[in-house]
């Protein structure tokens, strides 16, 4: 059997765990919002209208923090449609999605959605069609306490309390030639610069987000960050990223190493803004928000029939998603982990029926897509720090990403109660790849608390409305710890967790 191995020490801290990595995103488009976790009608609907089997899967996956209301819809969206009386409430176009928005759901209804999930909100102001006064106004909507017209508006709509919303994101992808209110770097880096200078006037604590690239392949990718940095980098705390990943022309080896292209793409954006930051003589150091990820088959979509009509709610990329699809997934992950010195918040777009972990029919069942599982794991088992986590394995040739290791994996280590977890994939195709786990420069012997693994026989299998759970973990027994040293097979197009509880 090949072999891989690693020595982790407790000393050797990459940063700590931050628990915004597991955000995620809800957007107005086809049914994350309607019909997705909103449903006034359906069986198991709260007296809000939400549905209570979504509001249950979003705790069980672990999410923290939610992105809202966009995504590409929030360049159109005018946020005041969406508050008030509901019968009152304009039926509006949607650009982004060719659809229509009835807006019976706003920042209102989100947040206390929001509250029902226990999440925080990350709240995305429309820098596409609008600009620095719109922020301006729903920022004294939400977080003004009260005194004034907006405050009092939010007041009399029924939220006493403001909602204190921390993370703002200004605007959405605005490199991208489909947003609407496209933008050069140049325009959108004074406009980004000049809505945080006044969103921080109106309340100094907030953290700000300027849109990076929409993808490392955009033409303007690096010279968009630098533009944009050289203007905002003094009031903005972090810069985005946005990457879907999909298996293009049965490239199966390149698709499961994903990771590797997210690791240079974060390298690459932290390189462009520390020398924006070297270059102005600044001490700070630019976050990234890696607020939109996941796998999504872009393709498929993109070479569908373009859109007809305006319906409401349609049925909009539901990727179905398979276990390899979750294995990348999980990689992702470990790749996030392991830059958490920098990326220090996340969000898998999108939560729900929207190439989504949770997938719903209307008046039908909630499920969990296979990319759900993964997720909700490192969810629950990353605590405490992530350390340096440096491999001997083999390698592989791919056609996309070079030669890159068969087996990847971060560990965390949560000094509190000596826990340590390991997550690692094994992206051969066809073979088990035996991953041993060095433990002696930790202070105490390890014992085997949990070890799961998410494998299949057939790697295209996924779970369905008829066949939920087709694809869940299932612990292992390939795994022993002997004296220091861990040891697990991990099997073919595989993820897995393992959990250690190191004792004196
Ligand atoms: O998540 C789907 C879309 O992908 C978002 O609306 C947009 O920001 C990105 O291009």
């Amino acid at each position: 059997m090949r072999l891989a191995s690693c020595v982790l020490d407790p000393a050797s801290v990459v940063a700590p765990v931050h628990r915004r990595t597991f955000g995620s995103f809800v957007e107005h488009m086809g049914r994350c919002v309607y019909t997705g976790l909103y449903e006034p009608g359906h069986p198991l609907a709260d007296e809000d209208g939400f549905r209570t089997d979504v509001l249950a899967l979003t705790r069980e996956l672990g999410v923290t923090m939610v992105r809202y209301p966009g995504g590409n819809f929030v360049s159109g969206y005018r946020w005041e449609d969406g508050v008030g009386p509901r019968e009152r409430r304009p039926r509006r176009r949607d650009l982004a999605w060719h659809s229509i928005e009835t807006n019976e759901v706003g920042i209102d209804e989100f947040a206390r959605w929001a509250g029902k999930a226990e999440v925080e909100i990350m709240y995305a102001v429309n820098l596409g069609t609008r600009g620095v006064q719109e922020a301006l106004d729903v920022h004294e909507y939400v977080n003004h306490p009260e005194g004034t017209t907006l405050s009092e508006l939010r007041r009399a709509n029924g939220a006493a309390k403001p909602y204190g919303i921390t993370m703002w994101c200004l605007g959405n992808e605005l490199d991208g030639p489909w947003q609407t209110g496209h933008k050069t770097a140049q325009e959108y880096g004074l406009l980004a610069a000049a809505t945080a200078r006044a969103l921080r006037s109106a309340e100094p604590g907030l953290e700000l987000v300027a849109c990076g690239s929409s993808s490392s392949s955009m033409p303007t990718f690096g010279s968009w960050e630098t533009t944009l940095l050289e203007h905002a980098y003094d009031v903005v705390d972090y810069v985005s990223c946005h990457a879907y990943y999909e298996e293009l022309d049965g490239d199966l080896g390149s698709f499961l190493a994903s990771a590797a292209d997210m690791d240079h793409f974060v390298d690459s954006v932290v390189a462009t803004a520390d020398a924006v930051g070297a270059r102005r003589r600044s001490k700070k150091k630019i976050n990234i928000s890696f607020d939109e990820w996941n796998v999504w088959y872009l393709s498929r979509f993109q070479g569908g029939e373009p859109a007809t009509g305006w319906p409401v709610a349609p049925r909009v990329i539901e990727d179905e998603y398979n276990v390899a699809d979750a294995v990348v997934v999980g990689n992702l992950l470990i790749s996030l982990l392991r830059h958490s010195d920098r990326v220090t918040a996340a969000c898998q777009a999108q939560l729900v029926n929207v190439i989504a972990p949770i997938r719903t029919e209307p008046g039908g069942p909630a499920w969990r897509q296979t990319i759900f599982h993964p997720f909700a794991k490192t969810a629950a088992l990353a605590r405490g720090s992530v350390l340096r986590t440096r491999l001997d394995a083999p390698t592989y040739a791919t056609a996309r990403y070079g030669e890159v290791s068969l087996v990847d994996a971060v560990a965390t280590h949560d000094a509190e109660d000596g826990d340590v977890v390991v997550f690692a994939v094994n992206r051969d195709q066809n073979d088990p790849v035996e991953l041993t786990v060095d433990l002696h420069l930790f202070d105490g012997d390890p014992r085997l608390a949990e070890a799961w693994t998410l494998s299949d026989d057939d790697i295209r299998a996924t779970n369905t409305l008829d066949d939920p759970d087709r694809v869940v973990p299932h612990t292992t027994s390939q795994v022993s710890v002997d004296g220091a040293t861990l040891r697990i097979v991990l099997p073919p197009v595989s993820w897995s967790a393992i959990r250690l509880e190191v004792t004196r």
